[in-house]
């Protein structure tokens, strides 16, 4: 639905049996009874209301990742939406390892005026590839890892004035990797009640690929020009991901975006390296290759079934190529005001593991409530984050700019505006951001999920 000023949509979140392996069906937990659940398309500047039913035997929380959200549509790991029908006999809303439980959810029963929430997102952003997924305290691993996952697109008139390829030739791929037992459910390791599990310390990784819920999908592809938006929604899985073969010549993923929209310019890879929740928006030429060619797309992180991604075949026909990648993406609005040399701070996040196994942030594990720090609407600062391990560093409200990494420049796969940095082990990288519109309390946490649950969060308030 649709008014003068407004997108509505309506989601109802629900159990779901899918046939994504052969033969079996798999329960899930989906978004209108998808996985991926629905794409949700906003025009840049015009507010978009989404509103969400939970029908799902647990509470849940709605976060719109990349999004420039006032903090009552954030998705705050304790703004729950409870379960519609009460808790299912059996469930537990206690929290993994580590991490606080959520207050006063015990015993609660289902309330249909509680199991609903509408979030209202202005959408004053540029375009970028955004998605949605669950945030619940504790449980957001296997919230998503069950199904609730979706894409939500951000259009503006600056990025459709280029010729970049569209329509059935701009196409949303969310990687995910999965388990499954032999009877076709999602394996996921049951949190043991003391203690943190060997099997979150990497976080939970899958041995099955999805394409947008399908195991190693084919795509038939004109000999022309794609738009590829490479969302990595796995929990913990990072790709470096390949086409194989590679076009004579190579650089055959051309980068035109980021997390957060257009590079200022196009940059062209062999490969690109995802870490959870990165976004990468590359355009392929399929022109590029024979017709009867079988491109793979592979990682070159994986071994055995983790390295097929998905195919694509391309055949000899389908109406002509007129999208071009232009020299000058530009859209790049308000680059120039996050010079570091502005900033007014300068702060420092150590993720760490302590001895006693809690996963933290400055010392700390996840404290809701307790904001770590408060910078000012409006001012430019600088984050210097360093880890132990792998982290994926992941700030809601605004998006930021790499500066650094070990004092040198930013890598290969840091250009333009993110909302999640791939963090080396024993790496310091420097990002430059402002926070601006919207005062008030919102997260920063790794995007491994199973960290995230394992409490490697902290609030921030903007003030
Ligand atoms: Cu995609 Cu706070 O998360
Ligand atoms: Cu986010
Ligand atoms: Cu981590």
């Amino acid at each position: 639905r649709t008014d003068g000023t407004t997108d509505y949509y309506e989601i109802v979140q629900r159990t779901a049996r899918l046939n994504i392996l052969p033969g079996l069906r798999t329960e899930a937990w989906t978004y209108g009874g998808s996985f991926p659940g629905p794409t949700i398309a906003s025009r840049s500047g015009r507010r978009t209301v989404v509103h969400h039913r939970n029908e799902l035997p647990q509470p849940v929380v709605v976060h719109l990742h990349g999004g420039h959200t006032p903090t009552a549509s954030d998705g705050y790991p304790l703004d729950t939406i409870l379960p519609a029908a009460g808790f299912a006999a059996g469930d537990s809303s206690s929290s993994m390892p580590g991490m606080p439980d959520m207050p006063g959810m015990e015993g609660m029963v289902g309330d249909t005026r509680l199991g609903q929430r509408t979030y209202t997102y202005p959408m004053n952003q540029r375009a970028a590839t955004l998605w949605y997924h669950d945030h619940r305290m504790g449980r957001t691993g296997l919230g998503v890892w069950r199904g609730l996952a979706g894409f939500h697109l951000v259009h503006d008139d600056a990025e459709d004035a280029l010729p970049l390829p569209r329509g059935q030739r701009d196409i949303p791929l969310m990687i995910a990797d999965r388990s499954f037992t032999a009877d076709g459910s999602f394996r996921y390791p049951a949190a043991s009640a003391g203690g943190v599990t060997d099997a979150y310390m990497n976080g939970v990784l899958g041995d099955v690929i999805l394409v947008n819920g399908a195991p190693w999908p084919v795509l038939r592809t004109d000999p022309a020009r794609y738009r590829l938006r490479l969302l990595n929604a796995s929990n913990a899985r990072r790709y470096r991901l390949e086409l194989d073969p590679q076009p004579p010549g190579g650089s055959a993923l051309v980068q035109i975006g980021s997390d957060g929209g257009l590079l200022d310019r196009p940059v062209a890879h062999d490969a690109v390296e995802l870490a959870p929740a990165e976004r990468f928006d590359v355009v392929v030429d399929f022109g590029r290759y024979r017709p009867g060619t079988r491109v793979r797309l592979v990682n070159r992180l994986g071994s055995g079934s983790t390295v097929e991604v998905m195919r694509f075949d391309v055949t000899g026909s389908g109406r002509g190529d007129d999208s071009a990648v232009p020299d000058r993406l530009g859209n790049d609005a308000g680059t120039g005001a996050l010079d570091p040399a502005r900033a007014v701070a300068t702060r420092t996040f150590l993720f760490r593991q302590q001895r006693d196994g809690t996963w933290t942030i400055n010392g700390e594990p996840y404290r809701p409530g307790h904001p770590l720090v408060s910078p000012k609407l409006g001012t430019v600062e600088v984050w210097r984050f360093i880890t132990d391990f792998h982290h994926p560093v992941h700030v809601h409200l605004d998006p930021f700019r790499v500066v650094s990494r070990n004092d040198r420049a930013p890598g290969p796969y840091d250009a333009g505006w993110k909302d999640t940095v791939d963090v080396q082990p024993a790496e310091a990288v420097e990002v430059v951001t402002r926070f601006t519109d919207y005062p008030g309390r919102y997260l920063l946490h790794c995007h491994n999920l199973e960290h995230e649950d394992m409490a490697m969060m902290a609030d921030f308030t903007v003030g």
